[in-house]
């Protein structure tokens, strides 16, 4: 019986569209019963057997089980696509807590670091800052600071010539002479800054940076030029450093002396970076020379003082066990990151 045959392929489609576990599997179940080749198809062409009479309700029959299998179908279909979509969701899914890769902040260049550390040190016990140009007039670089004419300091060979009158400065120390003439002691000052010297190796730079100390009061004494220095290599460098004087020249300052500390990678035990000696130089100091307090018109009488003059990579080579001075303009980021903090 037809009818019965139809009823028959209603149930089982409807019954495969309810198995099928995706869109794909329920398409292939679609075509195999409502395809041109699906069973419905296959039945209607049977349709031939019955009698005329027969036929329009059978036919009428047919296109309800077709309308409600079609119905059906895409009630089924979207539960399906409902359901891979979930799927694919959580398959997909991106963990928001795993880290990113990472990326380098900028960081302060060491230079800086000592720079900015000992304005801070200094500032605690009165200092402020002053800077100068890095192009001097002799006047100021020499003349002033009572460097004589025939000094080696002034050869071609350790300065930069711009022209006749003007130099590359090649220390901080003319701050000190344009401090003296623009402001009235009592003076506590501190000039950072670049300075170039014709001079290139691994401990040498063209260019490189100081720091120059200056106090002008009315009695100022060796005792208080060690007294400021100990208590300045202590903070910097760390307690139970010591700090020692070594007779020295320089014009500017009389009597003069080199300033040592103990090394600070070895604790004074003697290491590479003291070549075994226990003490590393951190530069120069002395009172400040009678001629150039004249020079600039303050009375040898009422006034003294002290300077100092400190390298300031070389602070940094001694503080970080850094072995050549070249690396310091380098630029290379390998070697600035490790200063960050
Ligand atoms: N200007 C000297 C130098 O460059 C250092 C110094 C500064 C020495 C102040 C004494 C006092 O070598």
């Amino acid at each position: 019986m037809l009818k019965e045959k139809l009823a028959d392929i209603e149930k089982k489609a409807l019954s495969s569209f309810e198995k099928a576990q995706s869109t794909q599997d329920l398409y292939n179940m679609k075509v195999a019963f409502l395809g041109k080749q699906g069973e419905l198809s296959l039945l209607l062409r049977e349709m031939g057997k019955l009698s005329k009479e027969e036929r329009p309700a059978f036919g009428k029959l047919a296109n309800e089980v077709k309308r409600r299998l079609e119905s059906h179908y895409l009630k089924r279909e979207s539960e399906l696509k409902e359901k891979e979509l979930e799927e694919r969701l959580a398959q997909e899914a991106l963990d928001l807590t795993l880290p990113g890769p990472p990326r380098y902040l900028g960081a302060k260049h060491p230079v800086a670091m000592v720079i900015d550390e000992m304005v801070d040190i200094f500032a605690r016990v009165g200092y402020s800052v002053r800077t100068g140009p890095l192009i001097e007039k002799d006047k100021y670089n020499f003349e002033a600071l009572n460097i004589p004419e025939d000094h080696p300091a002034r050869d071609l060979q350790d300065t930069f010539y711009i022209d006749e009158e003007h130099v590359l400065r090649t220390h901080t120390s003319p701050i000190q002479i344009h401090t003296m003439e623009t402001e009235k002691p009592p003076l506590r000052i501190l000039a950072p800054g670049s300075v170039f010297r014709c001079d290139s190796d691994i401990s040498h730079s063209p260019n490189f940076h100081q720091m120059e100390g200056l106090l002008i009061d009315k009695k100022v004494s060796m005792a208080d030029l060690k007294g400021t220095i100990a208590f300045f290599v202590k903070e910097f460098f760390g307690e139970g450093l010591k700090t020692r004087f070594r007779p020295s020249f320089f014009p500017f300052t009389e009597p003069s002396a080199e300033v040592d500390c103990s090394c600070p990678i070895c604790m004074g035990q003697g290491c590479r970076m003291c070549k075994n000696s226990g003490w590393v130089e951190i530069g120069g100091s002395g009172l400040v020379n009678p001629k150039v307090l004249s020079f600039c018109g303050l009375s040898p009488e009422e006034w003294q003082g002290f300077a100092f003059g400190f390298g300031i990579e070389r602070m940094a080579i001694i503080k970080y066990g850094i072995e050549d001075i070249r690396l310091f303009s380098e630029n290379d980021t390998r070697f600035l990151r490790q200063f960050a903090r």
